[in-house]
């Protein structure tokens, strides 16, 4: 192939990229942009294998297989709420591919790479392993292979505090040396250092983390395509770095929280004062019938999805309801909190899924002034996104975080299995208010009872 020829090829992948996440940034649009982007992808690779200046083609193809088959058979098995460990991983691996092609360019060198070279191995050999090693930990958290809990170390903020220093010390030493001793320790320290960076966040927060350490695998592969001259690694690695760093940013104030406090909270963190689960107190509940009369006599409800109607794979149920109702002359809305369920979009595409229409899909903001003027809010496998701690309690993990105005309404449902807490351990009052309704169970039993307790009516 002619350079003119992969130019081109890579220009038409590089804009395939860009219209990839235009795509992305909207529901109805998002599938759309994701094919896109995969085009895009495919584009490249075939770019590389067709351009004829490969050696060891086979090898390449053998690590192909063993990257495409366990990487869709992955995919095509996950279960939605899995998706963020999927990606972890995925991006982890990323991550690493990138600091071991630094670290091979360095090594075949024979180390008498310009400054500008070696700058772009260190960065590569650096924020690639940090977010690889940082992907491995995301990945054991949120499959609870280990503690979902902020893990401390004893003095951790000293440790890690010294392994950060080494780690530049050494990474600023290669640079006039270009030592492979020191490339070696400096690996080796960015691994560590990607563990301690991730052990002190909490569960709750490692959807955020995942999402900066895919903006880092971002930069380290536009490290790595100025190491091996390619503008296409350039152009993909600096989007996937500033839109990861878009995301990270949108999250953090989606829960109301800076990044910083995130990542470093669990080394100030006080004592939090707001409960745990009490099992003492009383609450109200009722059958299905009973919310079933509730829905259908109303004039309009609020359904306020959350990680249990995921969990419960309840999102046709939970269709099939809101068209009985509509049915009945019910106004239905969906109320999206940004943070509900444990990625971005979780509750768009979980409901998109089922073909609820994106109309009746309302954002936090749309829909807040509403709750006031609603005459049951029914929330389902939520918790944490309708706490009123958010506001109240300065002590609580989610203070400050804008939560869904659900206390507003007339009346309240909760579709819930216990009285256990949500994702971030703390009690809901919500749950005790005397306007709340708790229909225990779960959340696709529960609403396909009252599905055919309407149908009865
Ligand atoms: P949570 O607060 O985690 O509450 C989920 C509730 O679902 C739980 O109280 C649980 O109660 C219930 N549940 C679980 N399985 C169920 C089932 N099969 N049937 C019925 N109920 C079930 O969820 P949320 O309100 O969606 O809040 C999301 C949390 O994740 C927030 O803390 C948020 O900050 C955090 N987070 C989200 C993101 C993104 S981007 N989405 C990123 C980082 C962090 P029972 O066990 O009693 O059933």
């Amino acid at each position: 192939m002619s350079a003119n020829a992969v130019s081109l090829a890579y220009l038409v992948a590089a804009v395939a990229f860009i219209l990839a996440l235009k795509g992305l940034s909207s529901p109805p649009s998002a599938r759309n942009g994701n094919m896109i982007g995969a085009i895009g992808a495919l584009i490249a690779v075939i770019v590389v294998l067709i351009s004829g200046n490969l050696s060891h083609v086979w090898m390449i193809y053998v690590a192909m297989l063993i990257g495409v088959v366990p990487g869709v058979w992955a995919a095509r098995r996950v279960k939605m709420t899995a998706i963020p460990q999927l990606v972890a991983l995925f991006n982890g691996v990323g991550g690493g591919a990138a600091a071991v092609v630094a670290l091979a360019e360095f090594l075949k060198s024979g180390h008498t790479d310009p400054v500008g070279s070696l700058v772009a191995t260190v960065f590569s050999i650096l924020i690639g392993s940090v977010s690889f090693a940082g992907s491995a930990v995301t990945f054991a958290k949120l499959q609870e292979l280990m503690t979902t809990r902020p893990v401390v170390l004893p003095g951790g903020k000293y440790v890690s505090a010294l392994v950060a220093v080494a780690t530049l010390a050494a990474a600023i030493a290669v640079l006039p040396t270009g030592n492979t001793a020191l490339v070696v320790a400096l690996l080796a320290l960015s691994l560590v250092l990607g563990v301690l960076f991730v052990l002190p966040v909490g569960g709750a927060d490692v959807p955020i983390v995942i999402s900066l350490l895919n903006a880092f695998t971002g930069l380290t592969v536009a490290a790595s395509g100025y190491l091996l001259n390619n503008t296409l690694l350039i152009v993909a690695g600096t989007l996937v770095g500033a839109s990861g760093t878009i995301l990270t940013r949108l999250m953090a104030q989606a829960m109301g929280r800076s990044v910083v406090s995130i990542l470093f909270g669990a080394f100030t963190a006080k004592a939090s004062t707001a409960g745990g689960p009490s099992e003492a107190r009383p609450v109200r509940s009722a059958g299905p019938e009973d919310i079933a009369i509730l829905l259908a006599y109303a004039h309009k409800v609020i359904i306020v999805p959350g990680y249990g109607l995921a969990v419960a794979q309840a999102q046709h149920t939970v269709r099939e309801l809101a068209d009985l109702l509509a049915s009945r002359g019910v106004t239905v809305e969906y109320a999206i909190h940004p943070v509900a369920g444990r990625m971005p979009g979780h509750m768009n595409v979980l409901l998109a899924e089922a073909n609820v229409p994106y109309e009746q899909l309302k954002e936090m903001d749309e829909v807040n002034g509403e709750f006031a003027s609603t005459d049951v809010a029914v929330v389902i496998g939520a918790n944490d996104v309708v706490n009123p701690a958010a506001r109240t309690d300065p002590s609580a993990p989610i203070y400050g975080m804008p939560i869904l105005n659900v206390d507003q309404a007339t009346n309240i449902v909760f579709m819930k299995r216990s009285m256990r807490p949500g994702f971030a351990g703390i009690e809901n009052e919500l749950l005790y208010d005397p306007k709340t309704t708790l229909l225990f169970g779960d959340a696709k039993d529960s609403l396909t009872k009252v599905v055919g307790a309407i149908k009865n009516m």
